[in-house]
This record gives C-alpha cells, sequence and structure tokens, in this order.
C-alpha cells in the first residue's frame, strides 16, 4: 500500500536519536522508494541555525549512520529536509512551524516528540494553541514515557487532551525489531506450540538483553534512570508480554493491545519480602569488554562518585493465570556485559519416562531459543539418536536462521515503526493503560529501591553480572542459557 504524501515534523530534530536512528531510517525508505516525490521531514530544534548549516550538521552526523548512501538518493532525501528553530516550549515561537506546514487538512501530519517527556505535554498544548492539530494529525512518544506511575498518568492525561488516543504512538523500538514480529508468527501461525504453551508443558521462560555497551556519554540520563527504568519496565516487559499473551483474536491494535494488557495485569506483584529474594542488581566495575580495558560505571564521565544506580537486573517473575501459574519467567538486563545478544529461551519439561538404557536426566529438556539479535533465528533443541550402532540419545539443534532462510531486504525497527506511523497502524505501539500497567507493576521495585540504604552488587565489566544473579535461578536448580551450554 502507498504512503499518503505526509509532513513527518520531528522536535528533538537535531538530537543524537534524529541523526542516529529516525533519519537513517527515513533515507532507507527513500532508497526503497516508499516515500511519496513531495513527503516532507521537518527538524524542530531550539538552535538558531539556517537550513544549510543544519544539512552540514546531517551529512556529518547521520549520513555516517547510513550503509553506502548513493548520491543521488541523498540528494532526494535532503531536499525532504526542512530546518524548523524554536523554542519548544513556548508557543509563541511557534510561527516558523506554521509556516512550514502545508495548509492541507487531509496531508498526514506527524509530530514526532524525540525530546525529554517533562516537556511532552507543553509541546502538545503549544501545537495546539498554534492550530496545528488536524484530524489526520499523529503524535509519536519516544522513551522515557515517564519515571514513575505518577508521571506516566500525567504524561498520558495531558497528550490526551490533545490527541485522540488513536492518534498517539507510544515507541517501544523493541516490537519494531524483526523477531518479534516472527514470534507472533510462530506462536499463531502454526499449530505445533499453542498447545504446549502453557504450564503443563514449559517448565521455565528466560529473557535476556545484555549489552556490552557501557552508559558512554548519556550519563546525565542514566544515571536517574537505571537498568530497571532504561530497559526492564519497557522492552523486557513487551518481550513477556509477547510470549505470555493468550491468543488475541486478530492482529487489530486493541486486540493484540488488550492481550498484552492481560499479561501485565496478571504480573505477581512484588513485597518487600519477596522483592528481596526474587530481584537483583548490580553496578559494573571496571573490566575487560572484548579484551579491552573498561572504566567502572563510577568512573565514567559524569558519573556521580557514590551513584546506586543499577546497570544490571535480574529477576523472576511470575504470571498469576491458569496458563502460567508456577512457571518462573527469568528477566534480565545488563550494560558491560560478556555479550551483547537479546533472546528469548522458552524451555519445555522434562520426559516423563526413558525408555532408553539412559535416565531421564540424561535428557536435556526441549527448549526453543528464540534470538533477537545479534543473528535473527529460531533453534529448536531436540534429542536425537548418535549415528552408529546402539541407542544413545544426545542433544541436537534445528535451526531457522532468518537471514540465510528470507533474502529479502532487512528493516531496522526505526523504519519499520516509521512506516506504520505513517500508515496509521497501531498494534506496534503501546496503549495508554498498558503503559501505566507496567509502571503499576514495577512501581514497589523503584520505592523499595529508593528507600533502601543497600547498594546494587558490584560485577567485573566484561561477565554475565554479579555471581548472585546465577543463584537466583540456581535456586530452583536452573541455570541461565549460556551457563548450561556445554563447553566447545
Ligand atoms: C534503549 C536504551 O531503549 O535501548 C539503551 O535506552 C539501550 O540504554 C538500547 O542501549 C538498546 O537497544 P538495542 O536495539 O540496541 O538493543
Amino acid at each position: 500500500m502507498a504512503l499518503k504524501d505526509f509532513d513527518l515534523v520531528l522536535f528533538g530534530g537535531s538530537g543524537d536519536l534524529a541523526m542516529r536512528k529516525l533519519l537513517p531510517a527515513m533515507y532507507a525508505r527513500d532508497v526503497a522508494n516508499d516515500l511519496p516525490p513531495t513527503a516532507r521531514i521537518i527538524c524542530v530544534g531550539r538552535q538558531d541555525c539556517c537550513q544549510e548549516d543544519f544539512l552540514k550538521t546531517v551529512e556529518t552526523q547521520s549520513k555516517p549512520h547510513i550503509k553506502s548512501p548513493a548520491a543521488a538518493v541523498w540528494a532526494r532525501f535532503t531536499a525532504r529536509i526542512v530546518y524548523v528553530s524554536l523554542n519548544a516550549t513556548d508557543a509563541a515561537t511557534y510561527a516558523p512551524l506554521v509556516e512550514a506546514l502545508r495548509k492541507d487538512d487531509g496531508l498526514t501530519r506527524v509530530y514526532y516528540l524525540a525530546t525529554p517527556p517533562a516537556i511532552f505535554s507543553q509541546i502538545c498544548d503549544n501545537l495546539k494553541d498554534n492550530g496545528l492539530v488536524t484530524a489526520s494529525s499523529r503524535v509519536v512518544l519516544e522513551k522515557p514515557l515517564g519515571r514513575d506511575l505518577v508521571s506516566a498518568k500525567q504524561i498520558n492525561a495531558e497528550v490526551g487532551k490533545v490527541f485522540e488516543e488513536s492518534q498517539i504512538y507510544r515507541i517501544d523500538h523493541y516490537l519494531g525489531k524483526e523477531t518479534v514480529q516472527n514470534l507472533l508468527a510462530l506462536r499463531f501461525g502454526n499449530i505445533l506450540f499453542e498447545p504446549l504453551w502453557r504450564r503443563e508443558w514449559i517448565s521455565d521462560v528466560q529473557i535476556t538483553i545484555a549489552e556490552k555497551l557501557g552508559v558512554g556519554n548519556r550519563m546525565g540520563y542514566y544515571d536517574t534512570s537505571g537498568a530497571l527504568r532504561d530497559m526492564l519496565q519497557n522492552h523486557l516487559l513487551q518481550l513477556l508480554c509477547i510470549v505470555a499473551m493468550e491468543p488475541p483474536t486478530s492482529i487489530a491494535p486493541d486486540a493484540v493491545r488488550d492481550a498484552k494488557l492481560q499479561v501485565l495485569r496478571s504480573l505477581k506483584r512484588f513485597t518487600p519480602t519477596t522483592l528481596a529474594q526474587n530481584i537483583v542488581r548490580g553496578q559494573y566495575r571496571a573490566g575487560h569488554v572484548d579484551g579491552k580495558p573498561v572504566p567502572s560505571y563510577r568512573d565514567e564521565p559524569d558519573a556521580p562518585e557514590h551513584s546506586r544506580t543499577e546497570t544490571f537486573v535480574a529477576m523472576k517473575a511470575e504470571i498469576d493465570t491458569w496458563r502460567w501459574a508456577g512457571v518462573p519467567f527469568y528477566l534480565r538486563t545488563g550494560k558491560r556485559m560478556a555479550d551483547s545478544l537479546a533472546e528469548i529461551v522458552v524451555r519445555f519439561k522434562q520426559i516423563p519416562h526413558s525408555i532408553f538404557n539412559q535416565p531421564t536426566s540424561s535428557f536435556m529438556n526441549n527448549s526453543l531459543v528464540i534470538r533477537l539479535q545479534p543473528d535473527e533465528g529460531l533453534r529448536m533443541n531436540l534429542m536425537a539418536k548418535t549415528p552408529g550402532e546402539g541407542m544413545r540419545l544426545k542433544p541436537a539443534e534445528l535451526e531457522l536462521d532468518f537471514r540465510e532462510t528470507f533474502k529479502t531486504p532487512r528493516m531496522e525497527a526505526y523504519e519499520r515503526l516509521l512506516l506504520d506511523v505513517l500508515r496509521g497502524q497501531l498494534t506496534l505501539f503501546m496503549r495508554g493503560d498498558e503503559l501505566e500497567a507496567a509502571w503499576e507493576w514495577v512501581e514497589p521495585i523503584l520505592n523499595n529501591w529508593e528507600q533502601d540504604e543497600s547498594v546494587p552488587i558490584p560485577y567485573a565489566a566484561g561477565t554475565w553480572g554479579p555471581a548472585a544473579a546465577s543463584a537466583l535461578i540456581g535456586r530452583d536448580g536452573l541455570q541461565w542459557r549460556e551457563e548450561a551450554l556445554p563447553e566447545d
């Protein structure tokens, strides 16, 4: 379906996200000939700079994030960009934006707020006061969507005064990743898994997002956030929802979002006691990543000397429903880990009885590994007979490598999500009640950590986090996937 003509307005248009992700994503769609010839990207920034200088900034800061840019497409792409300078929190300065926007009510208008959430509502009010919100306008809210339940509710309420819920696109870029949608395809496009996808057959689920990267130059934001807010409240919980939700009746936005909301509302609440038993938080110290020395979190530029911000979280979560009661969902994320990967491991139960001359305990549980990055794929671990005489069974793998199997060009998460916004497809965006339900669940943890005097457990950079994370899962007689892998 061809895209309708649009004006895409990027608030935070000269910021890091715009330069590194949003403009390169739009460029990629331009290369693919998805953008209507007259579609425009209006970059809004505070800096009083002229169009020519802004395009130079795009050249130096955004172009390096594009793989092999072609001169002709680059020229076409940059001709779409218009720079508008204004103070986003001051309605009186919006005249240049009013001027720049085309006055066609049928045109799709997207306001992408890649700004701190504290000014979301102010920007929405200012757009309204300047008569810029039309029926075909949409607003995209970039994370962090608040820092607790109160602020999330406030954002929802205030943005909701200006835009209808059907016009609001709350981004979680993990939902734009190819494999997340493949998980939907796997669960609901095949008959095989759904009958087994429940407590009777599944022993446990692990969801890990590990990064080798440290905090780098984002300390100002990160130290007030931490891994729980930055990764777990959003990306990990969204993945958990897709794994655990009941089959929606269709792929329609509210069908999927209702199903996800039910999962969020069924998560078992932590009490101060269960929280201490089931959550481990850590902070990285100096270590080695890829053989190179890296500093401690507290020695990163601008880090507070005695920061208590966690750069690692591991937890055991449970879902109180008939389908999932008693099945542990282990969630884990961290910076400066041993590897960069994002994966979901669904482990099935052990066979009930061995008919072979080897004990049941020698049978590895079947497991399904859904790999989001770095390589996208699915792996099913099975037991198979070793060739030759006799009947010895050993673990073997069935593998589906998406890049190998499907040679079609890839699409980055932001490309897909931007296209969905421009097409008006809300399925991969969070609804306001989902956002609040996620904050509601993490709130007791945040409160507890704030009151608690203890500090996160140190772990050496380049490792899999504090030993306490292994102990957490070890208490249930289990191991994290990398710990359970046979040595090469
Ligand atoms: C962002 C977090 O939402 O996700 C970052 O703010 C994190 O801290 C990033 O590095 C990870 O995303 P990805 O797609 O690189 O795994």
